[in-house]
């Protein structure tokens, strides 16, 4: 039983792993709590994760029906994140490594999320390549094992969700807006509006979400002059056409790459990965063009506690961990840590 801790941006949680198998996955989410503040307040956070992170343990290992005394390690995002954030998981889980006298391994955030695509039953086959699309980062890597990942490229500006969110803002929605215009997207006319596709024509992996997210807040403006309110079909439409435009650029730009490096295993991770238009049109491009698809299972998508002790898991049995005296939290960390790398 391994024991993952995930408090590197709003949400604090908790996931036991066992041979690859999810046994506990609670999440504490602070979106109530920063809603308010059209997103998340850093200081804010760490001082909710404190008051969340034993309870929500204690809710995990309850779930996993197990006792303190049956974990065998422990794993936790130490890298990249908000540092306030970082530190209160990092901090929990070096002093429960100490007290509990099991190994610590400390991880990549976004590797977390990739290494999600394997706890289930059915897994990708390695190496894999992994789009990987969340609030903070919109990257393909090439994965060969756990703490084996390289990055073939990455957006030059916005990240996906980061994109989402802004023009969900910009459609009159709440935070976060990804959940949302996906939910009006289904309403709506992709079609209706024509909005920038990306970088057209180049082929080395960047992705760009600024032109869209201008596009869309000009879209916008002129609409309201010309006196119509971003509600009802309108606003469903524009969800659809926004939504469609930004998937679009996501398939295409990551099933180029797929092609260029001969990695017909595409995994699909990060909360974005939860968007339903992204994994139908990956599912669809993947079809026609002989690829397999494997978008990360739905309830590991946005963060969560499972995919840092399955990734852990992975880390530990490769002989990697960390020394609970001195792991640091790292707010712009490395995919490879240089203490470690000398390890493996
Ligand atoms: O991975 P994640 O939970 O946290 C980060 O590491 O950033 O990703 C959060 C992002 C937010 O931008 C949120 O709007 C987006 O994922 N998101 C979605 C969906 N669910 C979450 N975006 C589009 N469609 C969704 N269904
Ligand atoms: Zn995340």
């Amino acid at each position: 039983m391994i024991v993952g801790l995930e408090t590197s941006c709003d949400d604090t949680a908790v996931g036991v792993v066992s041979q690859g198998v999810v046994r506990a996955n609670r999440v504490a989410s602070q979106v109530p709590v920063h809603q308010r503040f059209g997103g998340v307040v850093p200081e804010v956070a760490a001082r909710n994760h404190l008051l969340t992170v034993l309870p929500t343990l204690e809710a995990a290992l309850a779930d996993a029906g197990i006792a303190p005394s049956a974990v065998r390690g422990l794993a936790v995002t130490n890298r990249p994140g908000l540092i306030g954030p970082l530190l209160v998981g990092v901090h929990t889980a070096k002093a429960l490594a100490l007290v509990w006298q099991v190994p610590l391994v400390g991880v990549h955030h976004i590797e977390a999320h990739v290494w999600a695509a394997m706890l289930q039953a059915e897994r990708p086959t390695l190496p894999f390549l992994a789009l990987a699309v969340s609030g903070g980062h919109t990257s393909l890597y090439r994965v060969e094992g756990p703490g084996q990942m390289t990055c073939l490229g990455r957006t030059l500006d916005d990240a996906a969700g980061e994109c989402f969110d802004k023009g969900a803002r910009l459609l009159g929605l709440g935070y976060p807006g990804g959940p949302e215009v996906d939910r009006l997207a289904a309403l709506g006319d992709p079609g209706r509006f024509s909005l920038p596709r990306g970088m057209l024509g180049r082929n080395d992996g960047a992705f760009s979400f600024s032109g869209l997210k201008t596009a869309l807040r000009l879209l916008v403006e002129r609409l309201v002059a010309e006196g119509a309110a971003i509600e009802g079909q309108l606003q469903a439409d524009l969800c659809a056409s926004f939504q469609a435009t930004l998937v679009e650029q996501l398939v295409r730009v990551t099933g180029e790459v797929a092609r260029a490096h001969g990695l017909p295993d595409v995994v699909l991770a990060g909360g974005v990965a939860a968007n339903r238009g992204l994994r139908a049109a990956m599912h669809d491009f993947g079809h026609r063009h002989g690829l397999r698809v494997w978008p990360v299972p739905l309830g590991l998508c946005t963060d969560n506690g499972a995919m840092v002790a399955g990734l852990g898991e992975a880390l530990l049995e490769a002989g990697l961990r960390d020394d609970p005296d001195t792991l640091d939290a790292v707010p712009t960390g490395a995919l490879r840590q240089a203490a470690r790398a000398a390890e493996v």
